[in-house]
């Protein structure tokens, strides 16, 4: 359905509150479940899953080095209310219950068993778990900086479906740092989830069961090489707008899309001024126009309204030179700057902010080339790969605890890939074009520039990073805290959920 734009105020996420607190840290009790949520004026209620009965979930909000435990619990339909592809995966664990969650906090550093493996999953009730199932009760050290989380599920296979679903929240951690800047804070700090998604006329949730045109002898349902939505949602309404004062606002923006990057701009021309990326604060903060998004990606900005009392703003996507002019998906959201200022705006733009002591100087252990590549599977299908290996081949990438590595991401497929690695948050050393036709032709590399440094806004720590076509993105990571099993995917979730994911052990040095 057409759907009219500006027309539902932005909903913001409840804050969390635990159930109790014990000596362990506070603990939580977050429930998936089905329900049904208006998400525009104009749309019956949309059937949903959701954490707490709540699309997108509640946030977190929690301090550093203060833990906390959560209990997911799984209280979800037998059956999906997305179409599930059987085909996919079907090599290990046969057949798979239907419904399977397991949640991941994303950007996090947690030890293996509380970090939503993708084969940790588990059904209603725990009756049926995964392979790698090892606990109820996850635990959040939360031992790491000031940052902007998201909790997502990561079910093997599916978590593209649960993720459409509605399964996924903001998780945001403070610290001492950070509040020394008087940042805009309370109702001044505002998450953005941002979401493309379609619907049918009678409000439900369309994700395709095919590709376009697909062959005779294709799964049905079968997967999809990508999703694209024709709107886009943010914080669970279509195209919503919010009122603001004529001052500074924080925006914490996390892209939850399936598959869709956006490039965000200010239709009043003015620039956002970007304090932080997906691990938390810059070093300094960048004045920026336009900033691209991929997948699982996080900005953090502030924009300054001061000077556009009573104005209508746009946040805008651009769509390129070549879009379709029917295409919607161009406008995100409106900021509205027509509430009276309640009090004096303090709030400061630092221009320095926290320290980001480069890894550049560890002794490098290990420098690994892994490629991006594409193959077809037996039905024809698109076949995202990491190095060429499969999910089930064995564990090729075992980093010693506590050791320096260089992971140069060679992406030989036609589109950027948006990678992501458990654990950690790495820096974004460069990127190097090569000459991708003769790399097809004869396997050589040629590079037909200089490597190029970062964005100034990417150079910061980060826990996914955008792998252009024809390019070696290379990035630094540190390997620690803990030892165990991870896994490191594209975050396009179509490609994640088929075999565009690996796992990787870090272990203990016998030193
Ligand atoms: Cu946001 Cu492994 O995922
Ligand atoms: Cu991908």
């Amino acid at each position: 359905p057409k759907l009219t734009k500006f027309v539902d105020s932005l909903p913001i996420p409840e804050t969390l509150k635990p159930i109790k607190k014990n000596k362990n840290g506070a603990y939580y009790e977050v429930t998936m479940e089905e329900f049904r949520q208006k998400l525009h004026r104009d749309l019956p209620p949309t059937r949903l899953w959701g954490y707490n009965g709540q699309f997108p979930g509640p946030t977190f909000e929690v301090h550093q080095n203060e833990p906390i435990q959560v209990k997911w619990i799984n209280n979800l339909p037998q059956r999906h209310l997305l179409p599930v592809d059987q085909s996919i995966f079907h090599e290990h664990g046969g057949n798979l219950p239907e419904v399977r969650t397991v949640t991941h906090l994303h950007g996090s550093e947690t030890t293996s068993d509380s970090d939503g493996y993708p084969e940790a999953w588990f059904t209603n009730g725990f009756e049926e778990v995964g392979p790698f199932f090892k606990r109820k009760v996850y635990e959040y050290p939360n031992h790491q900086r000031a940052a902007a989380l998201w909790y997502h599920d990561h079910a093997m296979g599916i978590t593209r479906l649960n993720v459409y679903a509605g399964l996924a929240g903001m998780y945001i951690i403070r610290d001492r740092k950070e509040q020394s800047f008087s940042l805009p804070a309370g109702k001044y700090e505002i998450p953005l989830i941002i979401q493309d998604r379609s619907f049918q006329n009678d409000g439900s949730l369309f994700y395709p069961s095919q590709p376009n045109n697909p062959p005779e002898n294709l799964p049905n349902p079968s997967i999809t090489p990508f999703f694209l939505g024709d709107k886009i949602v943010v914080n669970g309404k279509v195209w919503p707008f919010l009122e603001v004062e004529p001052r500074k606002y924080r925006l914490r923006i996390l892209n939850a899309s399936n598959t869709r990057a956006y490039q965000l701009y200010l239709d009043s021309e003015q620039p956002f001024y970007q304090i932080g990326t997906d691990g938390g604060l810059l070093s300094k903060t960048i004045e920026i126009e336009k900033i691209s998004i991929e997948p699982a990606e996080r900005i953090d900005v502030i924009i300054d309204f001061s000077k556009y009392r009573g104005e209508t703003i746009t946040l805008k996507n651009d769509l390129g030179p070549n879009a379709d002019p029917e295409d919607e998906t161009d406008d995100i959201m409106q900021f509205r700057v027509r509430l009276p200022l309640s009090e004096d705006d303090r709030h400061r733009i630092p221009k320095h902010l926290a320290s980001i002591p480069s890894l550049k100087g560890n002794k490098i252990t290990a420098i690994r080339t892994l490629k991006l590549n594409g193959t077809t599977d037996e039905w024809g299908r698109p076949l995202l790969l990491l190095n060429n290996k499969r999910w089930i081949d064995p564990v090729t990438e075992l980093p010693l605890l506590g050791t320096t590595e260089i992971w140069s991401l060679m992406n030989i497929t036609n589109f950027t890939h948006p990678i992501h690695i458990h654990l950690i948050q790495f820096q974004i050393l460069d990127r190097r074009p090569f000459d991708l036709n003769l790399y097809q032709s004869n396997g050589q590399i040629v590079y037909t520039g200089e490597a190029k440094p970062p964005e100034p806004n990417e150079r910061g720590w980060k826990d996914t990073v955008a792998a252009h076509s024809a390019e070696i993105t290379r990035v630094i990571i540190r390997f620690a805290p803990y030892t165990g099993d991870y896994v490191w995917h594209c975050h396009i979730l179509e490609h994640e959920d088929y075999e565009m994911m690996r796992p990787f052990t870090v272990i203990e040095s016998d030193k």
